[in-house]
């Protein structure tokens, strides 16, 4: 099947989305972002990959960890790095977006990382460019979300080891929610035999249950026994009418607490793709708590970022 993220030698080429990426390539990412870790470990922060290229990251919606992490990623390797102010660009006087990127293009860039509101604008991008010029997608509307997915994989990899035995319970707005989506693809792909979402009927896609997952309508049932519990946040900007009856409401059925917590594995850890919103989908002593590795994911999310750049510079490939 055709795949516009891999070159005709099945390397990658953009990375628009988890969805059709074969597991070697998943797995190509995760043990790079593991090299720059041990790299880092031994005190080497700063690498050439990059050096010479001009990497042009475009947020058109607000970001602090995905924005930021690529930044690192990119200095550390070198690149030089063009973060554009969206609000102050001619964006704002009505250029499209095709004519922005060409525009960029003219200047030299060889890489774009974006963030938009609208569904498949990085892979209309990535049809658009040069041949040679990489398209990274830092999360389009509700699609996809790849380098979250990512850095979500290597932290679950770094805890619990391979995926073959895990059961991992995402739970909250899977609807609205990219991140969700590109991790059910991510962990599917990677072999985890139990992907459990849990949700209100209101917050769940339609073709939910043809992604390979498990579906739970009751917490405290669907946290049973799980390895890793992912909680979302409720994403208001992407709703159009009123799905739940409140905020409150949501967290007596959905909030992830301490009691809630006791049903998974003593050894579960707890993710979040931040921002959090706390007393909403996990309470502050979930989120503060032993078992939450929410600030080792961004962490991770710089080697991870660092790993995705690089391959797709073809740095060493
Ligand atoms: N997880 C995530 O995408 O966070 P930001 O919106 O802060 O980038």
């Amino acid at each position: 099947m055709y795949n516009p993220q891999l070159n005709s030698h099945g390397e990658l080429a953009h990375l628009l989305t988890i969805e059709g990426l074969p597991a070697r390539v998943l797995r190509q990412i995760l043990d790079r972002a593991a090299e720059y870790v041990t790299a880092g470990e031994q005190g080497v922060k700063k690498h050439n990959d990059l050096a010479g290229k001009s990497v042009f990251n475009l947020f058109f919606e607000n970001s602090t960890r995905t924005r930021t992490t690529f930044e690192i990623a990119q200095k550390r390797l070198s690149a030089d790095v063009f973060s554009l102010n969206i609000s102050a660009s001619s964006t704002a006087k009505g250029e499209t977006l095709l004519d922005t990127i060409h525009n960029l293009e003219a200047m030299g860039a060889d890489m774009f990382v974006v963030r938009h509101s609208e569904s498949g604008a990085p892979f209309l991008i990535a049809r658009h460019v040069r041949p040679g010029v990489a398209v990274v997608n830092a999360g389009d509307g509700r699609h996809a979300h790849p380098t979250q997915a990512l850095l979500d994989m290597y932290t679950i990899r770094h805890y619990k080891g391979d995926f073959q035995n895990l059961t991992v319970a995402i739970v909250g707005d899977i609807l609205h929610s990219r991140v969700a989506r590109s991790q059910i693809h991510a962990l599917t792909t990677l072999g985890c035999p139990e992907v459990r979402v849990i949700a209100p009927k209101t917050l769940l896609p339609r073709d939910v249950e043809q992604m390979g997952v498990r579906v739970f309508h009751d917490l405290d049932e669907g946290l049973r026994g799980v390895d890793v519990v992912v909680a979302l946040r409720l994403q208001n900007e992407r709703m159009n009418g009123a799905l739940l009856p409140s905020a409150n409401e949501f967290n007596k059925y959905y909030g992830l607490n301490e009691a809630r917590l006791a049903l998974a594995k003593p050894d579960a850890i707890v993710m979040h793709p931040g921002p959090m919103n706390r007393g909403v989908e996990i309470d502050t002593p979930v989120a503060d708590g032993k078992q939450a590795v929410i600030l080792n994911q961004v962490t991770f999310g710089i080697a991870v970022r660092m790993a995705v750049t690089s391959i797709l510079s073809g740095a060493r490939a």
